[in-house]
């Protein structure tokens, strides 16, 4: 069988990993995300692509962008997740699976964080585990396509 191939999309600031409150992120850097990403999609067999933008528009077209050229999508929307209502229009326009991943918790953050826009609109979650919620978001998106 063909091995998915599968879009790691990342939103605003995430590409200052390393040097952004450490307490909330850890002192992994984008780069080596991006690298843990491709290792434990190799390991399950699926081919990954990360990408990562600042921009609201950025990140609407990258959603369409990739449910057209993958197989299925893992979201971090970052900041976006509580605020965009165009990237939650744009998931609802997907027909590929999409898993919604988060290094912290926002529930257990400021209130704000705790209004999120997408979460009834993607397929499921992860939020708290640091990096390794991103391995476990691939595993679930494999079981999602299998
Ligand atoms: C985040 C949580 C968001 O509340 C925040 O705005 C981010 C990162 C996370 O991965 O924990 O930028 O999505």
């Amino acid at each position: 069988m063909t091995a998915h191939k599968v879009a790691v999309l990342n939103g605003p600031n995430l590409g200052r990993l390393g040097d952004r409150e450490t307490e909330h992120y850890g002192d992994i850097t984008y780069a080596d995300l991006e690298a843990y990403c491709q290792e434990h999609g190799g390991m399950l067999d699926m081919e990954v692509v990360c990408r990562q933008t600042d921009g609201e528009g950025d990140l609407v077209a990258l959603i369409h962008e990739s449910a057209g050229a993958y197989d299925g999508i893992i979201l971090n929307a970052a900041a976006y997740t509580h605020t965009s209502v165009a990237v939650r229009d744009a998931l609802i326009c997907v027909k590929v699976p999409v898993v919604e991943v988060h290094l912290s918790n926002p529930d257990a953050r400021e209130d704000f964080r705790r209004k999120n826009l997408i979460k009834d609109v993607v397929d499921g979650s992860v939020q708290g585990f640091g990096p390794a919620g991103y391995g476990m978001a691939l595993i679930g998106l494999k079981a999602l396509l299998a």
